[in-house]
């Protein structure tokens, strides 16, 4: 059974009091038990969007969304967020940062030495050791994000979910972050949606690559997203095949002329 199942997912806002745009046009996805999707596409595609719905924070327009099974009506808390801006309280410490999100398990009475254990764990795997009786101001954006990953995976959520969680970060600092995730998504199994609009870092996380696009060939009329490209890609791409799948993603969702809907009416 896969982790998560998107059926015939639309999506839609008002544009005027008569008219709604489409947004995302009749997805379909199934997202498997320990897959690392790159989810890609150009800005403004729905990414972002659809991140609202599998976390249930919006409601589709009509369709469907399971998580293991199971219809998803409200916020889970088995899905871990990182986005591009840092989530760290500023009048707290790093450790208590870290430690916040631990504290529904406190209360509801797990062994306390398997918390410490998923603390320690978590700082020695990111390396945050020398910074936790730091305060956020005291961090670099690096560093900043580092402890914002924590947060999200210190309660070992079933799937992460990374929307453009290194889009601030310089090429060295995102490059080590790429290394942590891979490092803890291999030791723990768990299920990763990298969500991207770079197709450098698209085709080097993860081993599958989901292209969702608002520009396609085939449909002259219809408007919004489609998943365009949904393929497998090597953990370790030579640049022979970087080279290929960075075209193949450009082509087939990254040009404007295909645009599908050239006239929007109001
Ligand atoms: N609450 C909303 N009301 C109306 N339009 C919205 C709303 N949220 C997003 N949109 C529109 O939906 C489209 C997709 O946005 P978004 O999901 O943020 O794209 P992405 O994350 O791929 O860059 C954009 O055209 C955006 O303007
Ligand atoms: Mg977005």
């Amino acid at each position: 059974m896969p982790i998560l199942k998107i059926k015939n997912l639309i999506k839609k806002y008002p544009i005027s009091k008569k008219k709604d745009k489409v947004i995302l046009n009749n997805l379909n996805l199934e997202v498997q038990n320990h897959d690392f999707i790159s989810l890609i596409g150009p800005s403004g595609c729905g990414k972002s969007t659809l991140l609202r719905m599998v976390t249930g924070e919006e409601k589709p327009t009509s369709g469907e969304i399971y998580f293991n099974g199971k219809i998803l009506n409200d916020i889970s808390t088995e899905i871990g967020i990182v986005y591009q801006r840092y989530s760290l309280f500023t009048q707290f410490n790093i450790q208590k940062n870290i430690t916040l999100g631990t504290h529904l398990r406190i209360k509801a009475g797990e062994n306390r030495s398997k918390i410490k254990a998923d603390f320690d764990e978590m700082v020695e795997l990111f390396g945050v050791e020398d910074l936790l009786q730091k305060y956020p101001f005291q961090l670099s954006g690096g560093q900043q994000q580092r402890v914002s990953i924590i947060q999200a995976l210190i309660n070992h959520p079933k799937i992460l979910f990374m929307d453009e969680a290194f889009g601030a970060l310089d090429p060295f600092t995102k490059m080590q972050l790429k290394g942590f995730i891979d490092e803890y998504w291999k030791k723990h199994k768990t299920t990763i949606i990298f969500i991207t609009h770079d197709l450098e870092d698209a085709i080097t996380m993860g081993n599958r690559v989901v292209l969702l696009s608002q520009y396609y060939k085939k449909a002259p009329n219809e408007e919004g997203s489609k998943i365009v490209v949904d393929i497998k890609t090597p953990l370790k791409p030579t640049l022979n095949e970087k080279e290929k799948l960075i075209n193949k993603l450009k082509l087939d969702g990254f040009n404007p002329n295909f645009m599908q809907n050239l006239e929007i009416n109001f």
